[in-house]
């Protein structure tokens, strides 16, 4: 099961999804346990921006038959909060850390991206690209011109790996991805949250303080599944896969699809071992398919599957 990423060695495929599980609450919960069984491969960091931000307004969370909406807004304690009281306290998280930022424009992402660089705990940066820059209004990961711009400001900063981590709200998530490539990212991640809205009934009028949310969970499972692998057919570099996730089966879907690491989100929201319990699903769908004979269409697609895995 162990996997190679970015030059980063990871004992499974399996991490979580920026946001979705706050490994310093759940250090509190569960004591050394939680170190003892860290259920994912590498811990990714909630967005990280410059300055302090409050998030949005409640009500911020409106389940869906199949998933969830949240209008959380990034709430965090800004770079320099961040660096006195998170990042220490993760750095004792037995596996790679990742940090995932996300500024206003260029400018912010490479403060924070020369800031994060300095440090040796950080094992590589997440570019959380579904920010407009207030410079021009524009959606950074939605416009191919400006991820590629993006890019090439932030990629002379560090040496660490950089993930271009997508949006899905754009109407060429492979042309988007190609930007990122060309610009100098070293991986991509995908997919993030949906827009979507929900109405009180009651009164009629949006439920979410923040008006519209993200969409997440099972019901976007099958949207990740087209967007992974077309982004994986048009890049030639490393996918981490999202959207969905809550079983092996679902994991091994998106390895199948083109992705090299599977992210979990909202799954953990419900059960925090989630990530434990989907990378032992996988890990026994990868050696059953690595060891089957093959059958027509399904077991040839199962060894391609445990041979990008495995690969280091
Ligand atoms: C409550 C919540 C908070 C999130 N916060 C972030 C975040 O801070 N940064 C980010 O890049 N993505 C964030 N995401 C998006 C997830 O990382 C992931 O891309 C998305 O939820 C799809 O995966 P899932 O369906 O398994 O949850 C958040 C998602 C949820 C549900």
């Amino acid at each position: 099961m162990s996997v190679r990423f970015c030059g980063i060695e990871l004992a499974h495929p399996v991490i979580n999804a920026s946001g979705t599980f706050d490994a310093i609450a759940a250090r509190r919960a569960f004591g050394d346990t939680l170190l003892e069984h860290f259920p994912f491969a590498a811990f990714v960091s909630k967005t990280v921006t410059l300055a302090p931000r409050q998030g949005n307004p409640p009500p911020r969370l409106w389940e869906l038959p199949g998933g969830m909406l949240n209008s959380i807004g990034l709430p965090n304690k800004g770079l320099d909060g961040y660096l006195a009281h998170d990042l220490p306290e993760l750095a004792r998280l037995p596996v790679p850390l990742i940090i995932n930022v996300m500024g206003f424009s260029r400018r912010e992402v490479g403060e924070l991206v020369s800031a994060f660089a300095e440090r040796d705990e950080v094992a590589a940066l997440e570019l959380n690209l579904s920010c407009p820059n207030v410079e021009c209004g524009l959606v950074m990961g939605a416009d191919p011109h400006e991820t590629a711009a993006l890019l090439e400001h932030v990629r002379p900063l560090t040496g660490k790996p950089l993930i271009a981590k997508l949006t899905p709200n754009a109407s060429d998530v492979p042309a988007v991805a190609r930007a990122a490539a060309d610009g100098g990212a070293d991986a991509v991640s995908l997919i993030n949250t949906l827009r979507g809205m929900a109405l009180d009934p009651d009164t009629g009028e949006p439920w979410l303080g923040g008006i519209t949310g993200g969409m997440s969970g099972p019901a976007v499972s099958a949207i990740a599944l087209a967007q992974v692998h077309a982004v994986s057919s048009a890049i030639d570099l490393p996918v981490v896969g999202m959207g969905g996730v809550s079983s092996g089966r679902d994991a091994y879907d998106l390895l199948q699809a083109g992705a090299d690491l599977v992210a979990v989100g909202t799954a953990s929201f419900r059960d925090p071992a989630a990530g434990a319990r989907v990378a032992a699903e996988l890990a026994e769908l990868l050696s059953g398919s690595a060891s089957a004979s093959p059958q027509p269409g399904e077991a040839a697609d199962g060894r391609e599957c445990a041979r990008r895995v495995s690969r280091s």
